[in-house]
């Protein structure tokens, strides 16, 4: 396990107890994410993962080893854990975009050249060049987010945990950010997500955790995860639209179809040209999963 949360409790000062015992684990190499409504406890559980709350009961280990959360301690886990928070102005500060991405890879002790190096390719790859003179607070929304997703990518983490990066994004930039989350995956980088985003999240995820009132209500492969669709509308979720389409056909049309529905129009469009062979899948046209 690269990132693990062993029986984490928390309770904020006021009282409100957001984590019940939760446990939950990532190899290397995944893309997990973390799905749940409104207060469940989504962001609360990730600004564990780099010590900045510190669990009231349970442990946090990263590549096996607790965190420490000493002054050192705290420095090596950020190291290897990038936090994207929710909202990007608890994140941005600098007085320009560039001091901004720049901030975290100078404060590690890298040469200027590499600094420079890494704010531009960082921008480059969340499609924000050409913004680096920009006060952050003059930015859009969206802007900002990728602005903020670009200070952790500067970082190289090992582990990039981000807190509904694609929320406030148009479609094409939501989509343009998971593009880029799933090729810095194949480039070995493990990721972890909070998202509403149901449409998108079977695309993406190797694993899925339901997280409801503090407590993991459900984890598993995705196939798994949104099979349980008890659980999926308990915890104000929904299928993705595509298996809803799927299940409005069986249901009110009568067309047949095998459970679990498929999640993805990859898979939609693979099980309807099976069923109806309405021609055959062009080999050069790679369905995604
Ligand atoms: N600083 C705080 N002090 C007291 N309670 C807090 C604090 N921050 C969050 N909470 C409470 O902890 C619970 C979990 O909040 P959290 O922000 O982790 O939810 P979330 O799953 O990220 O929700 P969202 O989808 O709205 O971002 C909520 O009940 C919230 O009211
Ligand atoms: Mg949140």
């Amino acid at each position: 396990m690269i990132l693990e949360a062993v029986n984490v409790t928390y309770e904020y000062p006021d009282g409100t107890i957001a984590l019940k015992n939760v446990n939950f684990k990532v190899e290397k190499g995944q893309v997990v994410a973390l799905l749940g409504p409104n207060g469940a406890g989504k962001s609360t559980l990730f600004l564990h993962f780099n010590g900045i709350l510190k669990p009231k009961k349970g442990q946090i280990r990263v590549e096996g080893e607790p965190i420490h959360y000493t002054k050192k301690g705290l420095m090596k886990v950020r190291q290897k854990v990038g936090i994207v928070f929710q909202n990007p102005d608890d994140q941005l500060f600098a007085p320009t975009v560039r001091e901004d991405v720049a901030f975290g890879p100078f404060n590690i002790g890298l040469e200027t050249d590499e600094v420079e190096r890494r704010v531009k390719d960082s921008l480059r790859k969340v499609g924000m060049l050409g913004f680096e003179d920009k006060p952050p607070h003059h930015l859009s929304g969206g802007e900002k987010k990728r602005v903020a997703i670009a200070g952790i990518l500067a970082m190289n983490p090992k582990i990039m945990v981000l807190d509904e990066p694609t929320s406030g994004l148009d479609p094409r930039g939501a989509s343009h950010i998971m593009r880029l989350l799933y090729n810095l995956n194949k480039e070995g980088m493990t990721i972890i997500i909070a998202t509403h985003d149901v449409d998108m999240a079977p695309l993406y995820a190797d694993k899925i955790y339901i997280i409801s009132n503090g407590k993991i209500i459900k984890e598993g492969t995705p196939k798994e995860v949104f099979k349980d669709v008890k659980t999926i509308r308990e915890a104000n979720l929904r299928l993705p639209r595509i298996a809803h389409l799927v299940e409005i056909l069986e249901k009110e049309d009568k067309l047949p179809f095998n459970k679990p529905y498929p999640l993805t129009i990859g898979e939609a469009r693979r099980r309807l040209l099976d069923k109806w062979k309405l021609m055959e899948t062009p080999s050069h046209s790679k369905v995604r999963r």
